[in-house]
This record gives structure tokens, C-alpha cells and sequence, in this order.
């Protein structure tokens, strides 16, 4: 049966009440009704201490009698909190015909008003109903509630206050106010709750998330992700999350970055804790940059969490530094993807520093070409690294100039990653100390989303 009792919150403010009974119980409906500054008498030959010690309150008043039923005349709401059935059972009978509201405490049957589970702080006040059916689970549920109020609520409710005191004379109607004053509860609680996150995966280890961003994962209602990203922190990290691949890989699905930008705004705007998982860091060759453009056009506050960038840690677990006191001092990342004159190859090439490639891999023959045209020498080192940091890594080493031949024998899975300079011969230097696979053993890469 549905729950018809209808709920209201009573202004007592110096309204007379009236409690009868001395006990804990009493005590307790006592305290209630202090809180909504009722004028309260009690009934009873005798009084707890605790009872006794309110009255030097001047709310409160102490008839030393039993009950009779002159005492609930002119009264707004009754009590009834005694051990006897009997007194209990005449309390609500005489009520009823004088039409108050009466509540004879753990009697629903003796009850034409209930006390829900109440939840108070400052202004804000709520109260559960189980329709009188188990108080014990009103206040599980209600706790349920109190811990998703945001941290300001009583500021808000106080601003919308004096807001509503002067937006009477700028705003006629009704409906007028009503939208007004919904709109400002969407900013408001949008803030306090919905949240975006661009969060950086790292090159494809799952562990090589921060314990930031594995955090970021776990709260996270919704997970956009990039096809780059490691299926364990896509599928195991956050059983509850919903997941979406937006990655070019994603089959057939095509989304564009606008759709992509405006996905985010929208699962915004549903009041979603939003995390946007991007392969290696969101801001290296990453669209990065272009959604954080989009939500900060649309008003939209978000969090970036760093993640290690596949040029950055692929080379790393490998032993290849790439910037070394004796053959380099300092690295270029570049894109390999769409290249052509207007990249300073003259520049690039004579530079001396550590070259770090990404989307090259198809283009390998004409970044070469410019390189070497652009005088580099076609003895300088080259590494190609595919699938970084997974179980499938494969390493091919060279120099620029014969590398060629070695990938025609040798073909590669992409994602790929270049890196071109001296550094590179540090790797075979030391690779035979190296225990690169020990960290990446225990997940099953084959699945993940290359
Ligand atoms: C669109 S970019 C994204 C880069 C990413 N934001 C990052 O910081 O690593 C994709 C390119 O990154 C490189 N890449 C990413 N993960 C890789 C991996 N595990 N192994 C090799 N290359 C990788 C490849 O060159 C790939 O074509």
C-alpha cells in the first residue's frame, strides 16, 4: 500500500503542546518539540532528572497530576508517552474528538500524526516516513540521504533566501520565479556535485596510473575513454561506472571531437561525475588542449590529473634517457602524423637533440627522408618501440639510414613510437639488466583496446 500521509512541517513557535508521561521516551518528544520552540506542558506524577532539569526552561511547565482530559484542551499536538495501555488508549480517543493530532509513541495504531527520521542542520530540515512500518529503517534511509548533502548547503539555502526576499518585485509571476530560482539550483548543485576530470591514463601498464588519477577512476559515474588505454583501468577499476569508447578504434562508432566535447557537457550537465581517460598524458599529442577550450567556453569547471606520456615512459622503462650529459641536451617531441614542409626539418634535423615520434610509424620512410635531407646523419639511432609497457612490447633498433630493410623483414602493430638520436644505443648497452616485463606480467594486454 502506498504511503497517503502527507507530509508537513508544523510552525509550534510558541504554540502550547502537551506531553504526558516523566520517562526517557518522554524526554525525548520533549527535546523534539523544544527544538520547534513549542510551549510545552507535561503531564506526570513523576519526572526523570533529565526532565526535571528542563524546567528552568520557560518553554516548559510540570503538571505534578495524571492525566485528565481538561489538561489537552486548547492544545495544538499531543504526546502520549506513559506505560499504561489503558491511559494511552484514552488520550487518543479524547484527542481524536477534539480533533488534535496525536501520537502515542511505537503505537502506529494510537497515532493520527507520525515523527519521521528527521535530519536537521541550520535551515535545511528533512524528515523519512516508512509509513509508520519501522523507524529503524527511516533512519538507515535517512542517513542514506545526509551523506550526499554538499558541504554548503545551508550557505545556498540562506543566499536563495534573500534572493526569493528581493526578486518578489523584479519577477511577477509565479513561473517566472520558479524557473528563475531552477536555474540557480542547477549552478548551484551542479558545482557541488558534477564534476569533470581529464585524467591521463600513462602508455599502457595499467599501474602506471598516479594514485590520483586511480582514485579519479573509482568516483567516476561515467568513463569516456580513448581506444589507447588499458582495458583493466577501463573494465576492472570501477564496476559501476558507465563506459564509453570515444577512441578513433572504437569501431563503428565515429566520434568526432565534437561530439566527444559535447558528450562531456551533457553528462555534465545530467549531474555526473565525469572522467575523461585519455592514453598517456591528455596534454602530448592528446585533444587535451581543444576540450579544455570547449569546457571552459561553456562555464564548465574541471580537474586535470597528469598522466606519463608514451614518449616519456616507454623510453623510460627501457633505459633510454632522453637527455644524457654526453650525447644530448634535450629532446623534441613531434608529431609523425601529417608532416611536411611546414615542420622546420632543417632545424629539427641539425638540433642535436634526442627526437621522441609519435603516430610515425606509417610514415617512417618520409620522416627519414626529410632527416637525412635536412642533414642528419644516416648512421644517427633509431628505435621503434611497439606497444609500450604491454606484454606485446617489441623493440627494433637501428641506424636511420638501413633501418628500412629491417622493417620490411619485421613489421610492426601500432601503436608505435620513434625515437631518433644517440641515446638510443644506451638500450643496448644495458638491456640484458633490464626486468622491464616483471611489472606488467600480471595483466592480460591482449584483450585491451590497441
Ligand atoms: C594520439 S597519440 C596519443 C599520445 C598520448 N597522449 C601520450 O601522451 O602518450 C598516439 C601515439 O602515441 C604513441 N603511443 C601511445 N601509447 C603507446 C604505446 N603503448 N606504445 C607505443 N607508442 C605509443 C604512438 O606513437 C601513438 O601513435
Amino acid at each position: 500500500m502506498s504511503n497517503q500521509l502527507l507530509p508537513i512541517f508544523l510552525n509550534l513557535n510558541n504554540q502550547h503542546c502537551l506531553v504526558i508521561g516523566g520517562g526517557q521516551i518522554a524526554y525525548q518528544k520533549i527535546n523534539q518539540l523544544l527544538e520547534s520552540n513549542a510551549k510545552i506542558t507535561v503531564v506526570s506524577k513523576k519526572c526523570n532528572t533529565e526532565i526535571l532539569n528542563l524546567f528552568n526552561n520557560n518553554q516548559l511547565l510540570l503538571v505534578s497530576d495524571v492525566y485528565k482530559v481538561k489538561y489537552i484542551k486548547n492544545m495544538k499536538l499531543i504526546i502520549g508517552a506513559t506505560s499504561s495501555q489503558k491511559v494511552n488508549q484514552q488520550i487518543f480517543k479524547d484527542s481524536n474528538q477534539l480533533n488534535i493530532p496525536v501520537n502515542i509513541v511505537d503505537q502506529p495504531e494510537l497515532c493520527s500524526f507520525y515523527f519521521g527520521a528527521v535530519h536537521s542542520e541550520g535551515n535545511l530540515k528533512f524528515s523519512v516516513s516508512t509509513n509508520g512500518k519501522s523507524p529503524i529503517l527511516a533512519k538507515r534511509i535517512r542517513d542514506l540521504f545526509v551523506k550526499s548533502i554538499p558541504p554548503n548547503t545551508d550557505e545556498i539555502i540562506e543566499k536563495f533566501g534573500e534572493i526569493r526576499k528581493n526578486i518578489q518585485t523584479k519577477l511577477s509571476t509565479y513561473f517566472e520565479r520558479k524557473q528563475f530560482f531552477e536555474k540557480l539550483a542547477n549552478i548551484h548543485f551542479h558545482s557541488n556535485k558534477a564534476k569533470v576530470t581529464i585524467l591521463g591514463a600513462g602508455p599502457g601498464d595499467p599501474e602506471l596510473i598516479s594514485i590520483k588519477g586511480f582514485n579519479a577512476l573509482m568516483n567516476a559515474e561515467i568513463i569516456l575513454y580513448d581506444s589507447l588505454v588499458s582495458k583493466v583501468l577501463v573494465e576492472k577499476i570501477n564496476l559501476n561506472a558507465e563506459k564509453i569508447n570515444v577512441g578513433k578504434r572504437a569501431g563503428k562508432h565515429n566520434f568526432s571531437q565534437d561530439t566527444i566535447n559535447k558528450l562531456i557537457v551533457s553528462q555534465f550537465n545530467k549531474n555526473k561525475n565525469v572522467v575523461r581517460l585519455k592514453g598517456g598524458d591528455p596534454f602530448i599529442f592528446g585533444r587535451g588542449g581543444e576540450e579544455c577550450e570547449y569546457l571552459s567556453k561553456n562555464n564548465i569547471k574541471f580537474e586535470i590529473i597528469p598522466g606519463i606520456s608514451s614518449g616519456i615512459g616507454i623510453p623510460s622503462q627501457l633505459g633510454i634517457p632522453l637527455t644524457h650529459r654526453n650525447y644530448t641536451k634535450g629532446v623534441i617531441f613531434l608529431t609523425g602524423h601529417e608532416i611536411d614542409n611546414s615542420m622546420n626539418w632543417e632545424a629539427i634535423s641539425k638540433s642535436n637533440m634526442t627526437l621522441v615520434i609519435y603516430m610515425g610509424y606509417n610514415n617512417i620512410n618520409s620522416i627519414i627522408d626529410y632527416l637525412i635531407k635536412n642533414g642528419k646523419s644516416s648512421k644517427t639511432s633509431i628505435g621503434l618501440i611497439q606497444k609500450g609497457t604491454t606484454k606485446d612490447q617489441k623493440i627494433i633498433i637501428g641506424r636511420i639510414g638501413t633501418i628500412n630493410n629491417k622493417l620490411k623483414k619485421e613489421k610492426l602493430r601500432t601503436p608505435v613510437l620513434i625515437i631518433i638520436g644517440e641515446v638510443v644505443n644506451i638500450y643496448s648497452q644495458i638491456k640484458n639488466s633490464l626486468n622491464y616485463y616483471s611489472m606488467i606480467q600480471n595483466y592480460d594486454h591482449e584483450n585491451s583496446y590497441y
